[in-house]
This record gives C-alpha cells, structure tokens and sequence, in this order.
C-alpha cells in the first residue's frame, strides 16, 4: 500500500476496526519480527543487561488520548522491548528451569489469540473442551499413567497445588469448609519435604490452612522425605488433636531436583486415609522417556499429579497438566453453577468446575500443535539430549581441580561451585565457607553479565551453589560447551584476593 493509502488507513483506525488487509500486514510483520527473532537470538545476551527503571522511563506516562499508527507502535517495541527481556528462548538459558516455546506451538498461540475464545464451558467453545480431554489424554499415556487417571490444563503449577490443597481441605472437613469457613473445624494438617517449592507453602495461605500447617518433614541423605519421620508426623499430630489432610510430595524439586519415594510415601498415605499430591513441575516432561520413570515409580498411587508442559516439553505458557484419579472430588471443592453459567447440556466437562479461575484460555490447541509437529519421538529426542549433554558439563566441571559438584546431575540439573586453591586452602572452616560463598556469588553476577550464558543460584547445606539446568528445546551441544569455556573463564579471570 502507498503512503497516502496508510495515512488514510491511520486517520481511519482512530475510529473504525482495523481493516483486514492492514491486519494481516501486522501479522505479517509480527510473525517476521519473531522469526528474525528466534534466527539472531543467539547474538543476544541472555539475561537482560538493563538497569531498574531504563525501561519505564521510556515509556510515555500518560496514556495516548488518540490513537497512534501501528508504524510508531511497533518501531518502539522494537527499540524500547526486546533490550529489556531475558530470553528464554536462548539456547544458552540455563537458569531457573527452561520456559520453552517450540516454533510449532508459538504458530498455536498466533491461532489461539485470533480466536481468542473463553473456553469455561463446553458449550463455550465445545472443540476447545473436547480437544482438552484428548491432549490430556495424550499426555497421560505418553508418560505412561494408567487410564483410571483424567486430568484438565491448569494455567500454573502453582494453581493446580492450590486445587489440590483445596481438595485435601474439602475432603478432611466432609466437604464443609467451602460452606462454612474453616472457624469451628478441626486444624488441618499438609506434610511436604523441606525441599518442596513455594508454591506449596503459598496454597496453604490462600487454602486458609496456615503456613504453620505445612509440616515440612526432614529429609534423608539422598533429599528425600524421610518417610519414617513422615509417619510419625501424621502420629504426633493426631495425638495433639490436629487433622491431617494430606500429603504433597515432590518429584524433581527446583533447587537440586531432589525426589521424594513416591511409592512408599502414597502407600503409607493409603492407610492413613490422606490425599496424595505429586508436584513434578518441571520432571513431568522428562516422564515422556520411559527409562526416567522411576523417578515417580508407585505415582499411580497418587491422587492428584502436576507437571508442566511449558517448562520442559515446549509448550508456550500457560499450560500445566493436572491428572486426577478421581475428578469428583475436585470437582466437589471447586465447581460453583450460578445461573447464567447453566447450561442444557449432559454428559459434558465444564473445566471451570476443575479450577481456580472461571475465565479460561484455549490451552490445548499448542499441544496439539507441538505433539504432532515434532511426535513423542521428537520431544523424547530433545530431553535425553539434555540430559545427556548436561551431565557430561557435570562431569567436565568435576575434572576441574579448582570446581567441585555440589549435588549430582538429576535429569539435566546439577549444581556446583568454584573453589579456586587460594580459598580452598584456608584453615578456619567458617572464613573458608563464607569466603567460598562470596566467591561464588561474586563469579554467578560476572558471568550473567557476561551475557554469554545465564544461570541462577541456590542454597545448598547452608552453601551459596551455584544451578546449571540444560533444557531449551533446539539448543545443541555445542552450547555445553560454550557454557564449560565461559564459565571456566570468567571464573579465572576474577580478581580474588
Ligand atoms: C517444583 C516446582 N513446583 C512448582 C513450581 C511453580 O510452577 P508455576 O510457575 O507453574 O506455578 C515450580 C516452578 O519452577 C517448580 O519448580
């Protein structure tokens, strides 16, 4: 279109739709922008490199009282946006864990916004529904889940232990608390390990169960819940007159991916009467391979299993498969049929009655769109390779004589640290310790910004330890390797006194 033409089509969007042509001249654009995105990602730094407020400062701070053209918008996204992102999709994102976004399943998302429907009930959006049901079927048989398991797409992690937390809470009040509030009710108790995420502690708050109602059992030496110290526990409280109402137990955690048993911790659940739940957040992905099962062996035991697609699997964001052996309860604690959410139809799932949120968006078409485009022999591919690759680095790194592993590899997570001679060799234990955590500290700040590679820290037996995660989905081993020579080098090159 000609210039005269645009200023036309400008004067003429402060007031009417935006015509179909300029529509998909934007798409067009946008989808150009985000290839040439994805294809020069690599020459980015990974973590953003920009300071607190650089990018609020350019943004105007009023709201524009006429509309702008499209032309003016996207120039300032392009110039003000991208330098303030951290990009996950960077193959050398090794921090936190992955957030993957496949190309196959961004295309989903472009769909998914055009309809852009609110998928709450059936009759809503019926495909959007029916398609939910089989991707979650999909999923439960690619990681191997018996079929008495069904499930619905959570928007978070975080979510789907806020449901299943409801649940334990409904379940161990005879499905009174929703009615009456939890005044008057016996104390409920949750048992989780010490390493299990925050978002277990968040749902007590929210559940209105208490922080101090998370009893966080010990672990053993291997990470795990201490199973024995789990049942006795659940003894002390019922002896002090508590309730326990569950238990959550952790597969894969985010500090050093510790896993705890899950087949014994269900079985002693069974006796006790309790509902289980088993956060595997980010492992879940890594459940599509069957020689990683026995991480969660006995998880068929469990009542309610999260795990994360848009982590680890390649699916944008938001998506979190919730499997649940029996959806009636869920359903009990959270399903709510005021009048204008009736509907004439039988036999159908509402998912707004499986969760939090009333308004839903249309999760499983990037699913669908990902499991077909790349096959489970293709994402199976991505994981293994991962893992593989990642603990090759461990091993890389524990050769070193001046690094040492802190935790081992679990999946493509491990954590270690720099003890350069100078440090190591110091006597007193505590200067040692702090002096190494400074140090390490000090190296993890310089290598993010660095910008060649991203990683993030954590805690481990009271020592700063510093995360490597390998898992953005079309990152090659040549990335490894990379990660091995910068951090290497950037860690010899610090100034230690
Ligand atoms: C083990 C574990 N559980 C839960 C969560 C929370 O996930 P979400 O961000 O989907 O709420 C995380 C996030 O990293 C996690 O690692």
């Amino acid at each position: 279109m000609g210039s005269i033409g645009w200023v036309w089509v400008r004067y003429y969007a402060n007031m009417y739709p935006m015509q179909s042509d300029e529509f998909e001249y934007w798409l067009t654009r946008a989808a150009q922008w985000s290839a040439h995105y994805r294809q020069t990602i690599d020459s980015r730094p990974v973590r953003s490199q920009v300071s607190p407020g650089d990018i609020r400062r350019q943004i105007d701070k009023e709201p524009p009282q006429k509309g702008e053209s499209m032309e003016t918008i996207f120039a300032d996204f392009d110039a003000i946006i991208p330098p303030g992102m951290t990009h996950w999709q960077h193959p050398r994102f090794f921090a936190y864990f992955p957030s993957n976004s496949a190309p196959a399943a961004v295309v989903a998302e472009v769909l998914t916004t055009a309809l852009s429907a609110q998928c709450m009930l059936w009759q809503t959006s019926p495909a959007a529904t029916e398609l939910e049901v089989c991707m979650i079927d999909w999923l439960r048989q690619a990681t191997g889940l018996p079929d008495s398991f069904s499930g619905v797409l959570q928007d978070t992690a975080s979510s789907s232990t806020l449901c299943a937390i409801l649940t334990m809470r409904e379940i161990a009040s005879g499905f009174n608390t929703n009615r009456t509030g939890l005044f008057g009710h016996n104390v409920l108790r949750v048992y989780a390990s010490e390493g299990t995420h925050s978002s277990i502690d968040k749902a007590m708050w929210i559940a209105g169960l208490g922080q101090e109602n998370l009893v966080k059992v010990p672990t053993d030496e291997h990470y795990a819940m201490d199973v024995n110290a789990l049942a006795q526990a659940i003894n002390d409280d019922r002896q002090q007159g508590f309730t326990p109402a569950g238990i959550v137990v952790c597969v894969g955690g985010t500090s050093i991916g510790a896993t705890d048993r899950v087949r014994e911790i269900c079985e002693l659940a069974r006796r006790e009467g309790l509902y289980t739940h088993v956060d595997a957040a980010w492992a879940g992905s890594a459940m599509i391979c069957p020689e990683y099962r026995h991480l969660w062996e006995g998880v068929e035991l469990a009542d309610s299993i999260v795990w994360n697609p848009h982590k680890w699997l390649g699916v944008p964001m938001e998506c979190s498969a919730h499997f649940v052996r029996d959806p009636s309860l869920l359903i009990d604690t959270l399903s709510i049929q005021p009048a204008y959410l009736k509907t004439n139809q039988e036999d159908i799932v509402n998912f707004s009655e499986w969760s939090v949120q009333l308004g839903r968006r249309f999760r499983a078409l990037k699913l669908w769109f990902l499991i077909r485009a790349y096959g489970i022999d293709g994402l199976q591919q991505r994981i293994r390779n991962h893992i593989k690759w990642s603990q090759q680095l461990a091993e890389q790194l524990q050769q070193e004589n001046d690094f040492e592993l802190t935790t081992a590899p679990i999946l493509s997570l491990f954590s270690f640290r720099y003890t350069p001679q100078v440090i190591a060799s110091i006597d007193k234990p505590n200067e040692r310790a702090e002096r190494l955590n400074q140090i390490n500290r000090q190296l993890l700040e310089e290598i993010n910004d660095d910008g060649d590679i991203y990683l993030t820290p954590s805690e481990h037996n009271g020592n700063y330890v510093i995360r490597f995660v390998a898992g953005q989905f079309d990152m090659q081993q040549q990335e490894i390797e990379r990660a091995f020579t910068t951090i290497t080098r950037v860690a010899r090159s610090m100034n230690i006194e």
